[in-house]
Order: structure tokens, then C-alpha cells, then sequence
């Protein structure tokens, strides 16, 4: 006998079904028992006799053969998609028993210990919320790739194990063993290789990029990886960027947030400059109520300055001595009419950079890239490469040689989206596994020490740090 859903039942009275899935709840009514069953669609209301039920708790995994009945009129549950019907169990047969569960898993589940979650997330994501945050997340992806396909992209996966590809923070580094001593980045963006692809002539490329940031972990930023939609055109214009982005998001928003709604259109333009006097922020929050959950405010930020003053955070930048950092990343374009400004007054030019921001997130970056090798040379003088640092990034200035379109493009975070549209209130609560905020990975408890076996084919002999890190840790 095939399976049936439990959202199936509803098309099935009178049928005998086999249905299959998770004890959800479990109410003794003397002579009979009622559970609720549980898979992927919702659930049922089954109904037992004593000796069928003898067995069964929460969570359990249970095949269950019965017929479907028609609930007379005043026993119907509107709450339940299948509340019309029950099914009236022959035969149970118990698969797997459930331990009792070290977390109630039938609330929102933010009260809870978020350490506990993350250690039982198999646990935690059976949650309705967290389920259905999935769900999203996967509708979200699909929508996205479906739009961008017909558009023209073509999406392309670039490589994990790769070179620095500097965002500002700093790089995870992993060690070869084919060449001890040497170490591979994981890219904290594909921005080096999207930029490639249009050399390559692509011209529409998009990934749905997984990229790897070591850097302070806040409600908005996910320690160690997150995900964005990455994107890059060639010969485009700020302009085409940003109207692509935004019909994309408001087709996606009215198809799988109908409950939300995008509080102005077309999405204001805020030059850098207006909004910091204007808002005190780059990424104002423009909703006109912040207690209505349903309105989403989505902004651009355009105009930024292309330097910011080099910090000491800005270590990965130069040789320490310069005195400028790039405000997005070193292959911004400055605009056309602030070139000559790089010679004089460098603080002053304005780059082809643009953020997206929704309800005082910044849920996107990107910009109009440079691609006169000549330029990327003179903002890496003025970052203050020097010339063994300039030697890392020669790849991009000889690919520059060679034929290049001018090109541009963004990168959305699609865990951030998703946290600030759905006012989440962290990126952990979309992402399935998130690494914990001191840095542990959810369930698998990583990192966690290296075999000597290992370390000694990459050639790895370890300070006492490793000790000192244990003690602290036991
Ligand atoms: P940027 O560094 O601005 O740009 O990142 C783009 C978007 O990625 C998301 N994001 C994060 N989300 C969760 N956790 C994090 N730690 C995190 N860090 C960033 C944000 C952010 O707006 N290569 C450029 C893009 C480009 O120029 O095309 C880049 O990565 O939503």
C-alpha cells in the first residue's frame, strides 16, 4: 500500500490509507485514544482503541492503517488544514521510539537555552516556526534562481579552497598538505571570481555562494559562513542593477509574503551623504510603524565615499602606514567625474557603490566595478599594498589586459533578508545549522582538535595555544 500525506486525507473519506510519520500529541479519552500524527504536510487527528495506542508517546515514528471519516459538523477543528476528517486506526505499527526530548519543541522555541537548541538541532528545527523559516528559505532560493534564469544569468559554483578575497574581515586559512607550509583562504566572497566570469564573457552571473567570514558575531551577522545571492553584469549601469534587484524582490515578496507589504515603491534613493545627516545611519529604518510587523521598508544607499579613514581593525589592508580603507571593497569604481580627485583630494571621491537596506538592515552591497587596470593599481597604492601585496592580486589586473567589459553587480545576504523580513531576531533562527556565537558549530561541535597523524602529513607542529584553548574549554 502506498503512503498517504496527512494533508490527503481531506480528498480520501472512506478510504483505507496508510499514513506515516511522528506521534505529535497523545490524548487518553478512556475508551479511546486520540494522536495527532505529524509528517512533512501537517497533521491528522487518528483515532485508537487502548491496546493499539498502548505504546506510543511524542515523537515516536508510527505507521498507522486506518479509514478516513468525515468529522460530524460541530467536531470539525478549523484550525487544522485537515480538520474535517479523522482516521480510524486497524493496525499500528511503532518504527522508532523517542526518548523524551531534552527541549519542548511546540512553542516559538526563542525562550529556550540557545546553546541547547543548537546542540539537539535536529530537534529544534521540528518546530513550526523553524520548519516553516526553511520552507521559506528554500521557496526563497527556487524564486530567486527561476527569476534570474529567465533573465539570462547563468549560475556558476566558484571554488571553496581558494585565495584571500578580502571583505573586511579576516580569512579562515586552510592547510595544504600537497604543498606544506602553504595555506588556502576560504573566500570571504566569490567577488574576485564573479569579476573573472565577466572576463570570461559570461555577462549574467549569479550563484547562491556560501562565504566564510572569521569576524564578531552579532544578532544580524552569522559567525564563520553565511549565504548570499551573488551576482554580477556586464556592461550595465547602477541604474539596471538596481532596477533589477528591486522588481526581483517585490515580485518575490508578493508571491511568498503575501501577508507583508513594501511600504513604498519605487524604493527610495538615498545619497550617503543625506542619510547620515538625514537618519544619523547609512541604513535608516524607513518604516512608517516599527510595531507593524507586516511592512517592509526597503531602501537604497547610493553615493558612499570611496575611503573611509584606515583603522587599526583595517589590518589585512596595506602596510599600516596608509591612510585610507575602501568603504565597500578595493574594486569599486569611483564615479566617472571624481577620477581626477584620486590625484588630489581622495577623501572626496564618490564610489559606484550601492547597499539595500530593509527595515534598517543592510541586507545588500555591491557596486560598479573598476576596470582600468590602471585605476585598481592606484587604489591599491592608495590602500598602501605594498608591492608583495600588490603580487596577490595580479590575477585580477592581468585578466584586466586582456579584454575586459565593464561590469558590475550585488550580493544580497539571504540570511539576513530573510531574518529582517520575517523580524527574526537573528540569522541563526533561518540558517539549519548555525554556528553558535562563541564560534561552535550547531550539533557536530566543531572546531575540534586535529589528529597527530593529521597535523604531521600538513607538516603542523602546535604551539602550547592548543593547550590553553582545551582548559579553557573543559
Ligand atoms: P558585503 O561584504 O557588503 O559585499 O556583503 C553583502 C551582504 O552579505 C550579507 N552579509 C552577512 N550576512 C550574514 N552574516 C554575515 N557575517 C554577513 N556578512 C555579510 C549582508 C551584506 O549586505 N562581494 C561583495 C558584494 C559585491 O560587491 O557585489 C560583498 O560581499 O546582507
Amino acid at each position: 500500500m502506498n503512503r498517504t500525506l496527512t494533508i490527503d486525507t481531506i480528498s480520501k473519506v472512506g478510504e483505507l490509507v496508510l499514513l506515516k510519520g511522528w506521534v505529535n500529541t497523545r490524548r487518553d479519552h478512556g475508551k479511546i485514544v486520540f494522536i495527532d500524527l505529524r509528517d512533512r504536510t501537517g497533521l491528522v487527528q487518528v483515532v485508537l482503541t487502548p491496546d493499539l495506542a498502548a505504546d506510543l508517546h511524542s515523537e515516536d515514528v508510527v505507521y498507522i492503517t486506518g479509514t478516513v471519516k468525515a468529522r460530524p459538523e460541530k467536531l470539525v477543528n478549523p484550525k487544522l488544514a485537515t480538520g474535517t476528517v479523522e482516521v480510524e486506526a486497524a493496525k499500528m505499527e511503532l518504527i522508532s521510539k523517542a526518548a523524551e526530548l531534552p527541549l519542548p519543541i511546540d512553542t516559538s522555541g526563542l525562550e529556550i537555552d540557545e546553546e541547547i537548541r543548537l546542540k539537539y538541532r535536529y530537534l529544534d528545527i521540528r518546530r513550526n516556526r523553524m520548519t516553516n523559516n526553511l520552507r521559506l528559505r528554500s521557496q526563497v532560493t527556487t524564486f530567486i534562481r527561476n527569476h534570474l534564469v529567465k533573465e539570462g544569468f547563468i549560475e556558476v559554483e566558484t571554488p571553496i579552497l581558494t585565495k584571500t578575497t578580502p571583505e573586511g574581515a579576516r580569512d579562515f586559512i586552510v592547510p595544504s598538505r600537497l604543498q606544506k607550509g602553504n595555506f588556502y583562504a576560504l573566500p570571504q566572497s566569490p567577488q574576485q571570481y564573479k569579476q573573472m566570469l565577466m572576463v570570461a564573457g559570461l555577462e549574467r552571473y549569479f550563484q547562491i555562494a556560501r562565504c566564510f567570514r572569521d569576524e564578531d558575531p552579532r544578532a544580524d551577522r552569522a559567525y564563520g559562513e553565511f549565504t548570499q545571492l551573488d551576482l554580477e553584469m556586464s556592461f550595465v549601469t547602477q541604474d539596471e542593477i538596481l532596477e533589477l534587484i528591486e522588481t526581483m524582490f517585490t515580485r518575490l515578496i508578493k508571491e511568498l509574503f503575501p501577508d507583508k507589504h513594501i511600504s513604498r515603491s519605487p524604493w527610495p534613493r538615498i545619497p550617503h551623504f543625506e542619510a547620515k545627516t538625514k537618519y544619523g545611519t547609512d541604513k535608516p529604518d524607513l518604516r512608517q510603524d516599527t510595531n507593524d510587523p507586516d511592512e517592509l521598508a526597503f531602501s537604497w544607499t547610493i553615493d558612499f565615499p570611496l575611503f573611509t579613514e584606515q583603522s587599526q581593525d583595517d589590518f589585512y589592508y596595506g602596510s599600516g602606514k596608509a591612510k585610507f580603507a575602501p568603504s565597500h571593497h578595493m574594486f569599486t569604481a569611483p564615479h566617472h567625474e571624481d577620477i581626477s580627485l584620486l590625484d588630489t583630494d581622495p577623501m572626496k571621491v564618490r564610489g559606484l557603490q550601492h547597499d539595500l537596506v530593509l527595515n534598517g538592515f543592510e541586507i545588500g552591497g555591491g557596486s560598479i566595478r573598476i576596470h582600468q587596470p590602471e585605476i585598481q593599481d592606484k587604489i591599491f597604492d592608495l590602500i598602501g599594498f605594498t608591492p608583495s601585496q600588490k603580487l596577490q592580486f595580479e590575477h585580477m589586473l592581468r585578466a584586466f589586459t586582456y579584454g575586459v567589459p565593464p561590469h558590475g553587480g550585488i550580493a544580497p545576504g539571504i540570511d539576513r533578508f530573510l531574518m529582517a523580513a520575517l523580524g527574526e531576531p537573528s540569522v541563526r533562527e533561518v540558517i539549519a545549522f548555525p554556528t553558535s556565537s562563541s564560534g561552535q558549530t550547531a550539533v557536530m561541535d566543531a572546531p575540534s582538535p586535529a589528529s597527530p597523524q593529521q597535523l604531521k602529513e600538513l607538516g603542523i607542529t602546535l604551539a602550547d595555544v592548543r593547550l590553553s584553548t582545551l582548559q579553557k574549554r573543559s
